[in-house]
């Protein structure tokens, strides 16, 4: 990342269309329905192969047409990667006319997406801040994906014995599970702590407490998957009677997550939905901070219907969140509020209308 040059063949509402990206900030506006999380949802594309709004890829095809395909160029490296995806066959990547595997595409251009679903990252199910924290650790970590592929595939054996109810062999998979465990919990520790304190960094910045009253009492704890006071391995064997009548293993790095408590209250329960989202995009902006500092990648940060939820204060301090913003930043909303003379404020400041794009 940063990408620069995309074009787009028959995907979703669009036949062919090209534009070229900011390295800095780039903001697309237009009324419903006019294709701007459909270019948002693109470049994700080029991340992850994935969609962060279908699963079903056949889906994102221009009606009555059989295949779409996408094209982007890295300003910086001068990597071109081409994503085709024709409906009977499977997705496929090209890097620089090479075959490439999608799970690659996201250490060579890493990037983070907030859109509606994620808005609410306190409320969202622990499986999705794990999947996000590992995210970033799988781009800031070369090794961590064969750590926490080792994990999961221990985890299968162990709860497959665990369903057929043999316990033979169960203590060899205790110890897989708690060796490779320990391994991926000490990362996503690591990780985890290194956030807060650019969390707290963004927050201290920005100053938003005038705003949100939340943000002073707000506990931000992350939880192993189980108790902290004792190893995975005698956690496994301690628990096996449990595990046995639930026919899978209850604690462990499997059920890890981030935890929001005010006055000790998880605030899930309290936090309106400007303040979750308010939080969320700060959360992720964090982790990508890290990301930058501390490992030298520079990851883009994707964020549909930036405005939607948000009153002016709480808008006008996200703005000042991304005038620090050094990365790749692409955000949508539907009303252009970027005069030239507030966008003459920001580095590296392009403007869309996708009406026009279109
Ligand atoms: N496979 C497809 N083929 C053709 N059109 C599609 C396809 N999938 C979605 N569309 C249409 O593409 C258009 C753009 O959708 P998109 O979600 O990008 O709009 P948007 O600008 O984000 O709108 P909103 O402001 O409502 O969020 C919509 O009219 C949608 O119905
Ligand atoms: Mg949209």
């Amino acid at each position: 990342m940063p990408l620069t040059n995309i074009s787009l063949k028959r995907f979703r509402c669009f036949d062919d269309l090209r534009f070229d990206l900011s390295p800095g900030i780039n903001f697309f506006h237009g009324s419903n329905g006019s294709g701007k999380t459909t270019i948002l949802e693109s470049i994700f594309m080029f991340s992850s192969g994935k969609s962060f709004k279908s699963s079903n890829l056949s889906s994102l095809i221009k009606y009555n047409n059989t295949d779409f395909y996408l094209k982007a160029f890295d300003s910086e490296t001068g990597h071109i990667v081409e994503i085709k995806k024709e409906v009977t066959k499977p997705i496929s990547v090209l890097l620089n006319n090479t075959k490439i595997t999608t799970s690659r595409l996201l250490r060579i251009f890493p990037c983070t997406v907030i859109h509606n679903n994620t808005f609410s990252f306190a409320d969202a199910s622990p499986d999705f801040r794990r999947k996000l924290l590992d995210r970033s650790i799988f781009v800031a970590n070369e090794n961590f994906s064969s750590n926490w592929f080792s994990f999961y595939r221990a985890l299968k054996q162990r709860n497959s014995l665990l369903k057929s109810g043999s316990v033979n062999e169960i203590s060899i998979w205790n110890e897989a599970v708690s060796k490779e465990g320990e391994l991926l919990t000490e990362q996503r520790e690591n990780y985890f702590k290194q956030t807060l304190t650019e969390f707290n960094n963004l927050i201290e910045v920005i100053n938003p407490e005038n705003v949100f009253v939340f943000l002073k009492n707000i506990r931000i704890k992350f939880y192993k998957g189980w108790h902290e006071d004792i190893n995975l391995l005698n956690t496994l064997s301690n628990n096996i009677n449990l595990d046995l009548k639930r026919r899978s293993t209850i604690f462990g790095p499997h059920k890890a997550d981030i935890k929001f408590l005010i006055n000790d209250i998880d605030a899930r329960q309290l936090l309106s939905r400007g303040e979750q989202k308010f939080f969320s995009i700060m959360w992720c902006c964090a982790q990508n901070e890290v990301l930058k500092k501390s490992y030298g990648v520079k990851p883009t940060l994707i964020i549909d219907d930036i405005k939607s939820e948000l009153d002016e204060k709480v808008f006008q301090l996200l703005m000042n969140l991304l005038k620090l913003n050094r990365n790749q930043v692409i955000f949508s909303c539907i009303d252009d509020y970027f005069s030239s003379k507030i966008i003459s404020k920001f580095n590296d400041f392009k403007k869309f209308h996708v009406e026009q794009l279109g």
